[in-house]
């Protein structure tokens, strides 16, 4: 008989799409399958602290944040004999402060901390298996940069950009606009690199506004990047799951704007009643998209290369921009921790959420058997053959 397996789902995080994360995170712990799954909330306070407990599974408990907390327990995470235990913290003497065991650790947030590499380092100082990305693929997914040189050298459609350092900018403003303007027309779309749910984002249709878009996004970032506005704009999100031997497609939906840019209001509140815990899933969007066959049938395989190209692991979201008179397509951006985890998306080519989770745990899994036949240390020490007269053995 199968062991159920135990899963913590970590979601909060020191990032501003913290409350979006919560109620991702509530939306997969909702839908695991119980029998196979022991599956409880890890939250991760803004300042980084791990707490679990019973009432963080309830979404209503957030609105008053420091109460659940005075309920729940503060953890820490520790390896020993071959296991991660939650131990409470601080601890109390003369009891056991083993709290429970986790087998495998599941990030469900989104965002700075949570989804760039920083908690899936963590998790990997460990020994634990995650799901989703590792730490590199989170890591270039957050920089909008790097990924499009990676989608590029792929041969994956992107718009070309020019990167602003927040130092360069402040050091001299005119050289900055007059090496933009050497590149792009108006519009210009300017966003931060490393950031999400349009935070800091803005179209400029003249140098001031260009000026403003820029000091805009260096109150949220250090490094901005410019890039030409598409005309016509038609937005289409195409979520991917897989690893490197197999990706496969979802369907395709294309959420709709109220806006000049899609802002976070837009992406979360859309049809919300209570508080926005449904945000994600009712938000404005047509499903499946509005777009041929042809299109469509592009757009999926365009993002199977792109998350494959970034070495992805688990359910990302690839998002696209469309000329939609020109036809045009670009690849704009991976999530790859998307929100709702785009299960919305799986169960339109009809694969429920359920089934969804139990792949992207296999996934890690799977991940883990592969990582542990490779060899991570060597018996012999490299320092025992080091003497004063040379480093024979040491790497050069
Ligand atoms: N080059 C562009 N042209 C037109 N609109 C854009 C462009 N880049 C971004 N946008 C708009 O801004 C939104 C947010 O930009 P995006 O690059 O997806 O950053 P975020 O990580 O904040 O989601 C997009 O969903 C789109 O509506
Ligand atoms: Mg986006």
């Amino acid at each position: 008989m199968r062991m159920t397996i135990s899963v913590g789902v970590f979601f909060g995080g020191a990032s501003v799409e913290h409350e979006v994360s919560i109620i991702s995170a509530m939306q997969a712990i909702n839908n695991f399958d119980r029998i196979k799954y022991d599956v409880f909330p890890v939250y991760i306070s803004k300042d980084w602290k791990m707490y679990i407990g019973n009432s963080l599974s309830e979404i209503r408990a957030y609105r008053d944040i420091p109460s659940l907390l005075k309920k729940s327990l503060r953890v820490t995470a520790v390896r020993e004999k071959g296991r991660v235990l939650l131990m409470r913290y601080p601890i109390k003497k003369f009891r056991s402060n083993i709290v429970r065991t986790i087998d495998v650790a599941f990030p469900v947030g989104h965002g700075t901390s949570m989804e760039d590499g920083v908690l899936q380092g963590y998790l990997k100082s460990l020994s634990l298996p995650f799901v989703g990305c590792d730490v590199t693929a989170s890591a270039v997914g957050m920089d909008k940069y790097i990924t499009k040189v990676l989608l590029r050298d792929a041969g994956l459609p992107v718009l070309d950009c020019h990167k602003v350092p927040a130092r360069s900018f402040f050091k001299d403003k005119a050289q900055v606009i007059k090496e933009i303007l050497d590149k792009f027309k108006f519009p210009v779309v300017v966003k931060p690199l490393n950031l999400g749910s349009s935070v800091g984002i803005s179209v400029g249709n003249d140098e001031s506004e260009l000026k403003d878009g820029l000091e805009g996004a260096f109150y949220y970032t250090n490094t901005a990047l410019v890039e030409p506005a598409v005309q016509n704009l038609k937005e289409i999100n195409c979520a991917v799951l897989g690893d490197s031997e197999f990706a496969m497609s979802s369907e395709c939906e294309e959420p709709i704007l109220s806006q000049d840019v899609l802002g976070y209001d837009d992406k979360y509140s859309g049809g919300a009643k209570d508080g926005g815990a449904k945000g994600m899933v009712s938000a404005k969007r047509k499903l499946p998209a509005d777009i041929t066959q042809e299109q469509r049938d592009k757009i999926r395989s365009f993002a199977g290369r792109a998350f494959q190209a970034l070495g992805c692991c688990g359910v990302a979201r690839v998002d696209f921009l469309l000329d939609g008179r020109s036809g045009e397509i670009w690849v704009n951006e991976l999530n790859t921790i998307p929100g709702s985890l785009s299960f919305y998306l799986w169960e339109a080519v009809g694969m429920p959420y359920k089934e969804l989770l139990d792949m992207i745990i296999e996934l890690a899994l799977k991940r883990e058997r592969d990582e542990t036949g490779v060899v991570h240390s060597f018996d012999t020490n490299i320092l025992s053959n080091f003497s004063d007269t040379g480093a024979k053995g040491l790497k050069r």
